[in-house]
Order: C-alpha cells, then structure tokens, then sequence
C-alpha cells in the first residue's frame, strides 16, 4: 500500500479552512492507503506561545481528527513529540539544507515579517526542515495539504533528492544498503476545491488560526448561534445573483465553494440551485448547512473528551506504531552518512 502522512498544528482552534484544505480529504484517503496523521506540537512553539495550552490544545486537535471521522482501525494517530525520530532527523536535514532555501520560504518571510525580529526564533527559520523530516521519515508517497504547504512540500522534495545524491547511490550501496533511494520523494494531494478557504471578512486573504478577528473564520467547535451570526455579518457584495469564479467576487466564490464542499454537491449543482439567490436567501441556507454538517463532529468530539484514557491509547498505540518506522529511516540515514553506530 502506498503511505500517506498529514498533520496540523495545535495553535488555535481548528477551522474550516484546515478541514476542507486537509482533514476531510485524509478521511476519504484512509481506505485506499495506508494513513499516519500526527498532531505537529513541535511546530506550534516556533512563535511565542502560551506554555498552559499546549498540551490541551494536542488534545482536542487529536480529538477532532477523530470527530471528523479518523479511523483508528485504519490510521495511526500520534503526537509528533512522541516520536523523538523527527527531531534526530531534522538535525540530520539540517546539515544538507542550504540556508538560502529556508530564506525564500514565503510562510517564513510573512511570519517573521508579522512577529518583529526580537521574536524571531532559529526555530521559524528550520521549521520546513522538520516538516520535512516529518514526511521523509515515514517514506511517504503523498501529503494531503492545502495551498499554503506547496512550497514547503517542494522543499521536502528537493531536499530528498539531495540527500539521496549526497549520501544515497553507490557509496550507500558500498555499505550494503540497497542503494540509490534513501528517500522516497512524496508529491503533494492538493484538492481540486477547498485548498484555499478565504477569509469570511475579506476574500482575498485566506482563513487562518492567527487573524486577530474570530469573525473571519468558522472554527469546527463554534456553536449554531456563532456560526448564525458568522454568516450574517460576513463580507459579501451588491452583485445581483450569485457566482463561482468571477475575480470580482471573490466572497461570493469562497461562500459557494464552502456550501459546495460541506453538502457534498456538484459545481453544477449548486450553480442550478443558487445562481438566482440573493444574499438573503443563501445565508440562512449556507448556515443551516455548515450547522448540520458541524454538529455530528462536535457531539462525537465531546464524546471523545470525555473518556481521556480513550485518547491517550490511541496517542500511544501511534506513536509506537510510528516510532518502528521511524527509526528505520533514521538509522539507514546515520549509516549512509558515515556516523558509527553503537
Ligand atoms: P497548519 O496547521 O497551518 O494547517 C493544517 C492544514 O490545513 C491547511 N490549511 C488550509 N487549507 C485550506 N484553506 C485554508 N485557509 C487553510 N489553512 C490551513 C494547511 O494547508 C494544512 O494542510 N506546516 C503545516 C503542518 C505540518 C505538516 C507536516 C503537514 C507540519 N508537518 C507534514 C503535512 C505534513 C502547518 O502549519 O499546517
């Protein structure tokens, strides 16, 4: 079976955007492949954060993978931390990563550029190196992500192919190793539809965990009131109907895009049913739709919490189920790079 690995990171809550852009596409993948999906801890201290929240926050993202219908029987859930392998191997990446490839990353120069140099941590800079060890370690064939993990998802790729002609090919094979690959080189799965949920307040920025306005996102947890009030206050146009892909309404085409994702219908579809609509009439009928959509999530997410030792075998099954593989890579890595081994 080819393999597949995802994560999100526990920083905020989750919202629609991490859900059409990657959960919800992993739950249809976790029958044809075989699926590790892990919670990115390590990743959400690389701006200042409060210490108090972390562990809760790993938590509920684990307990949401599940709510949205991550299947334990068929996926391995984990907690990136659990699993010391990504660490060991980020440093290993390290030493092969030019430094001018981390300086271009787009996610890099907006973060830093927002947080102010005296919060800049090393950490943000390397941080698509630890994405890429958390990829590279499993040997995974493809990465479920939204639009805004291209470029770190091309640098996990290029980053493969130097490693495996650094330290793969014949001086590995001179080893004993099988030679050539110590890396698979993963492609991206990025979603037709919903890699890029925009803002509520303004359709041209995408929806995301650190924009200051709870209003401008729809989080998995926010109750029917929220969601209502939402809807009713989100940015929308004078434009008479309603349409997909017309640059000048770009509230319009992330709204229907939403409406399109959470009912499951076709483009079409919802074309022929609301492209006569006013605004009046497609809020209460966007509303009703995400409220019945988000509401079997949350009453199986609070099921979930409510039976913590339930989650944490899950999280430790995981992260043994995980730490096998892991190591492999790791030690394959050490050997070709020539380390002695105890
Ligand atoms: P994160 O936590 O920012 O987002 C998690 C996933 O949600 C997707 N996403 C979106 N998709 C559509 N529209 C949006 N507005 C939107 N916002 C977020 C992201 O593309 C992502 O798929 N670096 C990653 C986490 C990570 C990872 C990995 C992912 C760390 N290691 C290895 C895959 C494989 C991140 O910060 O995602």
């Amino acid at each position: 079976k080819k393999r597949i690995v995802s994560g999100v990171q526990p920083t905020g809550s989750i919202h629609l955007g991490n859900y059409l852009g990657a959960i919800k596409n992993w739950v249809d993948l976790q029958n044809t492949y075989e699926t590790l999906f892990f919670i990115v801890d390590l990743h959400a201290i690389t701006l200042p954060y409060e210490t108090q929240q972390l562990s809760k926050a790993t938590k509920d993202t684990a307990a949401l993978y599940l709510a949205c219908g991550v299947d334990t029987s068929k996926a391995s859930v984990f907690v990136q931390s659990h699993v010391r392998a990504h660490v060991e191997l980020m440093w290993l990446l390290s030493s092969a990563t030019p430094i001018g490839w981390l300086n271009k990353m787009i996610q890099f120069k907006e973060k830093s550029r927002k947080a102010g140099d005296e919060n800049v941590g090393v950490a943000l800079l390397t941080y698509p190196v630890l994405m890429a060890s958390d990829i590279l370690l499993y040997q995974s064939d493809f990465v479920p992500v939204g639009e805004d993990q291209k470029q770190h998802l091309e640098l996990t790729r290029e980053l493969a192919n130097r490693v495996n002609y650094l330290y793969g090919g014949r001086k590995w094979k001179k080893l004993g190793g099988r030679g050539g690959a110590i890396f698979k080189v993963p492609e991206p799965l990025i979603p037709p539809t919903g890699a890029r949920v925009m803002s509520l307040t303004d359709g041209l920025s995408k929806m995301s965990k650190s924009a200051p306005s709870d209003q401008s996102r729809i989080n998995l947890l926010d109750s029917k009131d929220v969601i209502a009030n939402k809807i009713k206050r989100c940015k929308t146009d004078s434009f008479p109907g309603l349409e997909f892909d017309n640059p000048e309404r770009p509230e319009c085409n992330n709204l229907l895009s939403i409406y399109q994702l959470i009912t499951s219908k076709t483009k079409q579809e919802v074309v022929e049913e609301c492209g006569d609509m006013n605004w009046g009439a497609f809020k209460p009928l966007i509303t009703d739709a995400l409220v019945d959509h988000l509401h079997p999530i949350q009453v199986r997410y609070a099921e979930i919490m409510s039976d913590t030792s339930y989650l944490d075998n899950i999280l430790a099954d995981g992260a043994t189920k995980a730490s096998s593989i892991a190591d492999v890579t790791v030690n394959n890595l050490y050997q070709a790079m020539g380390f002695l081994r105890r």
